[in-house]
């Protein structure tokens, strides 16, 4: 008899393929995030499950099933997933690093010239018939090239973007829990990065510590000139104290993948024109997501067969 998993959304075909080798499946057939019954549901009984970001994987979903072999996330953060219940319980959690460092990095990368380059503001604007012609002051934007770029986080995806920026010729600055001392760049403290850069960019994983790390006090700090932008996770900001900042122009724009409570936007934000709004698709290209969902399969694979997974939350 095949072993069970339960995955909770359709993924990219042959990760789909490599799964029906191994597993007797179950599939969520709809396009949609289940709800919490479902998943409770959906647990019981099966020897693995496949999440993604958009599942809670709480205390009482691990618990709902203490003969689960593995929790394998589709995702390279894991703040959904309860992982010490998850150790409590002997379930290993396995994640999916690396494959989307590149382009997460890009999207990152385009967030910040779309932002500074009021590309999407532009856009609406040439859609709606009020492009009439150039104009010495029209749509003035911030120089990306030469600039000082923060990085909030200095782990793979942080270094893909510095990496990029050191093309565009950019200062380097970044903050990590760590000393790192080899990398592009400067480390420094979050209040100096903050007060120097023209572009903070967000690449630290959700936490208790770093939820709200960028808040009314921390806008502030910035200077008015400045951009923000967030491809990490949504509570690492707080959003409404956002708003404020861009509403009262104490920063010139944000660039934003991720929302606090995703998919709602903080009341206000949509409607101010100095942001670019995106639908938390910085891994979603079809060759990344892709490696995604195949190394989420593997993972889920070793641990069933009894070998070591590729990525595996310690
Ligand atoms: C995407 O947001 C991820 O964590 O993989």
């Amino acid at each position: 008899m095949k072993p069970t998993i339960f995955v909770t959304r359709l993924l990219a075909q042959p990760a789909m393929d490599r799964l029906a080798e191994v597993f007797e499946m179950t599939v969520n057939p709809e396009d949609r995030v289940l709800t919490k019954q479902e998943l409770l549901d959906g647990v019981k009984g099966k020897d693995a499950l496949l999440c993604l970001l958009t599942d809670t994987i709480d205390k009482e979903v691990v618990q709902a099933n203490l003969d689960l072999k593995v929790i394998s996330n589709h995702a390279v953060g894991y703040n959904n997933v309860d992982v010490a219940a998850a150790r409590e319980a002997g379930i290993p959690v396995c994640i999916t690093p690396g494959v989307l460092t590149e382009t997460s990095a890009d999207c990152a990368f385009g967030l910040i010239l779309a932002t500074a380059r009021r590309m999407a503001e532009g856009d609406r604007l040439t859609r709606a018939g009020e492009f009439h012609g150039w104009g010495p002051l029209m749509m003035l934007g911030g120089d990306v090239y030469g600039k000082t770029l923060g990085i909030v986080g200095m782990g793979r995806i942080g270094q893909a973007v510095a990496r990029r920026a050191t093309g565009f010729d950019m200062k380097i600055l970044y903050t990590a829990r760590s000393s790192k001392p080899d990398l592009i760049g400067e480390q420094v403290e979050l209040k100096e990065l903050l007060e120097e850069s023209d572009f903070v960019s967000l690449h630290c994983p959700l936490s208790p510590e770093t939820r709200h790390l960028i808040g009314k006090e921390e806008l502030a700090v910035m200077k008015k000139t400045a951009y923000l932008i967030n491809t990490a996770r949504g509570p690492v900001v707080d959003e409404q104290a956002l708003v404020e900042a861009l509403r009262n122009e104490q920063i010139a724009g944000a660039g934003l993948d991720v929302y606090e409570e995703e998919p709602a936007l903080a009341p206000g934000l949509a409607e101010l024109d100095n942001t670019v709004l995106l639908p938390h698709i910085a891994s979603a290209t079809i060759e990344t997501r892709t490696e995604m969902a195949m190394l989420a399969a593997n993972n889920a694979i070793a641990v069933i067969e009894g070998r070591q997974p590729a990525a595996m939350v310690t």
